[in-house]
């Protein structure tokens, strides 16, 4: 976590510190701010590149995180200029007043160079023109890749015979979609490990770099009261959700290949899953913990039919503000299309701790609010003494948006009566953290490559594991065209979801809700 207007050094001191203290030798892995590194980022005229990697740069290059001597390249095919991607990512780059000097040195240090993916003669070139920066120093290199996955073994195979460093490291940050089943993902592994080491690799599910998402390691190991209640005797369930108020809205394309299931629910959903279940690991090194992942994914059988809501929105012509079109209506989405925008899947984890336990993933876009979060729900007291009135405790964690942990529970109602209500205890983020100012999950994850920490990073077993669990129930929708449920753009999902969700041991009594001033009433699912 950076502290506002806190300097470069004490910040990388503290990440030196605390790569140290787990054990995560500082033995140039880490990199020397003397030596010349160079960004690349393949793909640079494409949006990933303008929404979030160019903006993440300028922001880590704003706080004096990256390293002192380093220039940023970027590739692609389009004929453009430093000027046009300027012009493109501006609106992303929350620029403030005093900024506006360092912002300009920011982009003084971008290059850009057109060039085709496969061709080697490009390549070639792009390492010629680092090669000039680099002067013949130890230098490292770090290459992203938000490209089309089409491209990524054709840019691989040029960037480890064209573009290796050949005094310093080389690391390579790929963006999902990692594959789109088990087969496909399974071949892009073999194809990336016949090319770069584990060590070289760094596949991004930016979940991992949320505030919250890394507090779950923290909040379950670093405190007595959590574990004793931790599993199946104490807990009724797990839902994990992810919610967004707007659709694809035009940018049905890329969406439209993939669905739901593989863009939130195998990937971000699954990653906090195994957080929020996994055994302690033996230390915080990043093998230790994804080791601790995989045994937790192994646990789960693929999904099946019967663990599954699928649904797709449609219009909502009375929708706020202006009428809301369906998904179908999306002009870059087939007219016929059956892909899923909403999900609501349930797992089992059959081992000691979890079995019988539902945890519940639930994903879907144009909903009625933007809602990322994991709801631990505890089971109804037992030998109640208080007819019927005690309501489940929940402990939740609050992704996004507003940072929160909450646990809901029962008091005295406080007066003169002897009654009893909920409230919850409450440590919400910007209340109690007013004055820390959270990094954006990619500004962590890239200084972490740069680091050379892999432990928020997915590694090719996890990756296998997710690809498991999942194929099955994706061939089975896509070969018999299991037709999604309708439900209206800004609602709550289909009700069967609702269905599935109480038959898996999950109330929902809506008596009390939690918001973060808690003084206007909130969906609470
Ligand atoms: C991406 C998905 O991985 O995550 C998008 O491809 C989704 O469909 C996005 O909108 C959500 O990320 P965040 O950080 O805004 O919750």
């Amino acid at each position: 976590m950076l502290k506002q207007g806190s300097n470069a050094e004490v910040c990388l001191g503290l990440i030196r510190q605390s790569l140290k203290k787990i054990n995560i030798e500082d033995d140039g892995t880490f990199f020397d701010e003397r030596n010349p590194h160079a960004f690349v980022i393949l793909g640079a005229s494409g949006d990933l590149a303008h929404k979030k990697i160019y903006p993440t740069i300028w922001w880590l290059y704003r706080d004096s995180l990256l390293p002192k001597n380093i220039i940023f390249y970027g590739y692609a095919r389009s004929k453009t200029t430093i000027a046009d991607i300027k012009q493109k990512c501006d609106k992303y780059m929350k620029v403030k007043e005093n900024e506006e000097g360092a912002y300009a040195e920011f982009w003084k240090l971008n290059h850009y160079m057109a060039g085709s993916y496969d061709s080697r003669t490009d390549f070639e070139k792009l390492n010629q023109e680092l090669c000039k920066y680099e002067n013949g120093l130890i230098a490292n290199r770090l290459f992203y890749l938000a490209l089309p996955p089409s491209v990524y073994e054709v840019v691989t195979v040029n960037i480890r015979h064209a573009c290796m460093s050949s005094k310093g490291w080389t690391r390579i940050i790929v963006e999902k979609p990692f594959g789109k089943d088990f087969d496909s993902s399974q071949k892009l592994s073999d194809h990336l490990s016949s090319l770069f080491t584990e060590h070289q690799l760094y596949r991004i599910d930016h979940y991992l770099g949320k505030e919250m998402v890394q507090n779950l390691m923290t909040l379950r190991f670093g405190n007595r009261i959590f574990n004793p209640t931790w599993n199946r005797d104490n807990i009724a369930s797990v839902l994990i959700s992810f919610k967004e108020p707007f659709g694809t809205e035009g940018r049905g394309g890329y969406f439209d290949q993939f669905g739901i299931i593989r863009d939130i629910m195998q990937n971000h959903l699954l990653q906090i899953l195994t957080l929020v279940a996994m055994e302690k690991p033996a230390s915080c090194q990043p093998d230790d913990i994804r080791n601790e992942k995989v045994k937790v994914l192994r646990c789960i059988k693929p999904l099946k039919m019967e663990d599954i809501v699928l649904g797709q929105y449609v219009g909502n012509p009375s929708g706020e503000g202006m009428a809301k079109l369906g998904y179908l209506d999306d002009k870059t989405v087939p007219k016929d299309s059956i892909t899923p925008t909403f999900a609501l899947g349930v797992l089992n984890i059959n081992n000691e701790r979890w079995d019988g336990v539902p945890f519940i993933l639930k994903c879907g876009k144009a909903l009625n609010e933007r809602k990322a979060e994991v709801r631990v729900q505890f089971k109804d007291v037992s030998g109640d003494i208080f007819e019927g009135k005690p309501k489940r405790n929940e402990l939740v964690i609050r992704v996004q948006p507003g940072e929160a942990l909450y646990v809901k529970l029962m008091v005295k109602t406080p007066g003169m009566a002897f009654d009893m209500e909920e409230t919850e205890l409450d440590l919400t983020y910007d209340k109690r953290y007013a004055n820390v100012k959270l990094p954006d999950a990619y500004e962590r994850l890239i200084l972490d490559v740069f680091c050379g920490s892999q432990m928020h990073f997915v590694r090719s077993d996890e990756l296998c594991e997710a690809w498991r669990i999942f194929t099955p129930i994706l061939h089975h929708i896509e070969e018999t065209k299991v037709k999604p449920l309708p439900y209206v753009y800004g609602s709550r999902g289909p009700i069967q979801a609702d269905e599935l969700l109480y038959s898996n041991n999950f109330r929902y009594t809506g008596t009390y809700q939690w918001t973060p001033d808690n003084n206007s009433n909130k969906s609470h699912l």
